[in-house]
């Protein structure tokens, strides 16, 4: 990061030049939150998934500098949102993300380009020839990453185009076009999106290590072997904090586990992040189910201060309130750092003192 003017430093504690301050530093340290405490440290950003919604205190959250410094659409910029018949474009919702960080001076991780799911029937099941779907694709492309030239920081340009054991979904793209689909989509959005933006491969359970943790890496081998631009791999993180119906057993690894999964890709010369992060458990909520999750929330922050190259952490919503995980995995549930009611949980404040803590030297 840059040396910061005094006008930059007010800014990030919402503060402008004009207002009249007793600029405490103790004081300013003590009440650093998320976002705050991260860039104090060299680093790009916190973020949040946002639906734009009428309730002002999680709004207000996250129109904050406080906690988060980026944004990630979460329904807004798909492709049933944005294309929901064919060369049919539809951005309002997507406009209206953009123009909440320009607002609010957000970064947007914009997501996503290329995905089987959240994908219009037209184009699932179109059964379009190889060279009609990539011609689909670069319509898509062009006019969706056009739109938002270099005002995205990031763009998910592929996401999810593994299985569990790391061999190819067999999705419509993958079914059509082969492999090769992948560099394809970034060579595209490359060619769209704007320099300023990193492009992303971005997927879920990369975060132990196994086979599907290994297809990614293989993924970035491929793009990077057509001499195509990719910048960086997104591990969602939706994790949990114990063993549950939907986890397959899994948990939240340790640390190191998680440390040397964010090296798999950092050390081929690319960027890492945590971009839809929550820690889910069986519910109803008991005081040790808040405490082993927040300590899942601290090896999940740790691991990416190890990681000079892991660039930001974001979370995938503010409040229990609005968590898109009961409504998919019945009984689990209370995965984010606030609860229900806006009060914040042990999650929070075991977040936040690992970064705090981070010694940037
Ligand atoms: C475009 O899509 C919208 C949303 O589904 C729909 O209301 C509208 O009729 C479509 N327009 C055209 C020209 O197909
Ligand atoms: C589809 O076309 C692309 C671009 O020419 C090519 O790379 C890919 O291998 C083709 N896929 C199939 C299944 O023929």
């Amino acid at each position: 990061m840059h040396l910061p003017s005094i006008t930059a430093a007010l800014a990030l504690i919402g503060l402008s030049a004009a207002t009249p301050v007793d600029l405490d530093a103790r004081t300013l340290s003590k009440d650093k939150g998320l976002a705050q405490s991260w860039t104090s440290k060299g680093r790009q950003y916190i973020g949040t998934a946002l639906t734009i919604r009428d309730d002002s205190v999680e709004q207000g959250i996250i129109k904050s500098p406080t906690d988060f410094n980026s944004i990630t659409p979460e329904n807004a910029m798909k492709w049933e949102s944005t294309e929901p018949s064919r060369n049919n474009f539809t951005f309002a919702g997507a406009d209206a993300i953009i123009d909440f960080a320009d607002k609010y001076k957000k970064e947007v991780r914009c997501h996503t380009l290329v995905w089987h799911s959240q994908l219009p029937a037209w184009v699932s099941e179109g059964n379009f020839d190889n060279k009609t779907l990539i011609s689909i694709m670069e319509n898509h492309i062009k006019n969706v990453a056009g739109r938002y030239k270099n005002k995205c920081t990031h763009w998910d340009v592929v996401n999810e185009a593994l299985e569990e054991d790391g061999t190819y979904r067999n999705s419509v793209f993958y079914k059509t076009i082969g492999e090769a689909f992948i560099p394809i989509s970034f060579r595209l959005a490359a060619k769209y999106a704007g320099s300023k933006t990193k492009l992303y491969y971005n997927d879920y359970n990369l975060e132990y290590g196994s086979a599907k943790a290994l297809g990614a890496q293989r993924i970035l081998k491929l793009v990077q072997s057509y001499g195509v631009q990719i910048d960086g791999v997104g591990l969602q993180a939706h994790l949990t904090s114990e063993s549950t119906a939907s986890s397959g057993g899994g948990v939240t690894p340790d640390t190191d586990t998680l440390t040397r999964v964010l090296r798999l890709y950092a050390d081929l010369g690319v960027e890492v992040a945590y971009t839809e992060l929550d820690v889910r458990f069986t519910t109803p909520v008991t005081k040790e189910k808040l405490k082993a999750q927040a300590d899942a929330y601290a090896r999940v922050t740790q691991s990416c201060i190890n990681v000079k190259s892991c660039v930001g952490i974001t979370i995938w919503g503010v409040s229990d309130k609005y968590s898109w995980i009961p409504g998919v995995f019945k009984t689990e549930g209370a995965a984010l750092l606030w609860d229900e009611q806006f009060n914040k949980k042990p999650a929070y404040d075991s977040m936040l003192k690992r970064i705090q803590k981070f010694d940037k030297s």
